[in-house]
């Protein structure tokens, strides 16, 4: 389809563990186009973080197609899905995973040193992203002396400067209180609005109804995909 950034054709995957075969994902297809916000719900082991890992090319399906910005991922090389994977997808986990060493603004700038951009330009363009996350006064700061709310605004801003087409979230507030929470979610919807396509894995319904678009997964499959006016 023209103007899809992401695209899942009958895409299934079983982890097999001992002699169990697990279905994770059992026969999932959707379209997602380059300006939508879509949230993916689920009860717990419904398949919602398979189903990202899928999506963002972080693992690869057992059967069926991922199609991500036109192209057929089954074609190419690891290492050429992991290029794609950079320019196109910024990530962002209910962890955080930041780097507890680096400060602030060198988690911000290391994708950028992936794509071999000079640093003088990494520094400028992470300061930028953090600047848009309101933590322009917490540059040299380590994460371990910031709050839930301001750790995740960062990975936001590191998901944020290879400036992807897409942001994948899994449970990005649910490590937060409610209130926390709820502003780093009106952060993926300015996000969305300055035109980057954003899919947030949750499991809070409250969260999930606030998106135009949710796709209800139960035991591997889409049960629903709701659009809201
Ligand atoms: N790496 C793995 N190895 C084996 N089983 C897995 C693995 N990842 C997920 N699963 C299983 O697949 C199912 C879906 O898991 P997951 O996608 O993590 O669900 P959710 O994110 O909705 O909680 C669960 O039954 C889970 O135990
Ligand atoms: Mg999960």
């Amino acid at each position: 389809m023209a103007g899809s950034i992401v695209c899942l054709k009958d895409v299934h995957k079983t982890f097999v563990v001992g002699e169990l075969a697990v279905h994770a994902l059992r026969g999932i297809s959707f379209e997602a186009g380059a300006s939508e916000f879509i949230s993916i719900l689920g009860p717990s082991g419904s398949g919602k973080s398979t189903c990202m890992n899928m999506i963002g090319c972080l693992d690869r399906p057992t059967e069926g197609d991922v199609f991500i910005a036109g192209e057929n991922t089954a074609m190419m090389s690891d290492k050429d899905l992991a290029v794609l994977r950079n320019e196109t997808v910024g990530f962002v986990f209910q962890q955080y995973h930041l780097l507890y060493n680096l400060n602030v603004l060198e988690n911000v700038m290391l994708p950028l040193r992936y794509q071999g951009i000079p640093i003088e330009q990494r520094k400028r363009r992470a300061a930028e992203e953090l600047d848009k996350v309101g933590l322009s006064d917490r540059l040299k700061h380590r994460p371990n002396e910031l709050s839930g709310g301001q750790k995740q605004r960062v990975a936001i801003a590191r998901a944020l400067v290879t400036r992807p087409k897409i942001i994948l979230a899994d449970e990005p507030t649910g490590a937060l209180d409610s209130e926390t929470g709820k502003s780093v979610l009106d952060l993926f919807f300015d996000i969305n609005r300055q035109g980057t396509a954003v899919i947030v894995v949750t499991h809070d319904l409250d969260i999930g109804a606030m998106a135009p678009r949710s796709i209800n997964l139960k035991d591997g499959l889409i049960v629903s995909d709701i659009k809201r006016p």
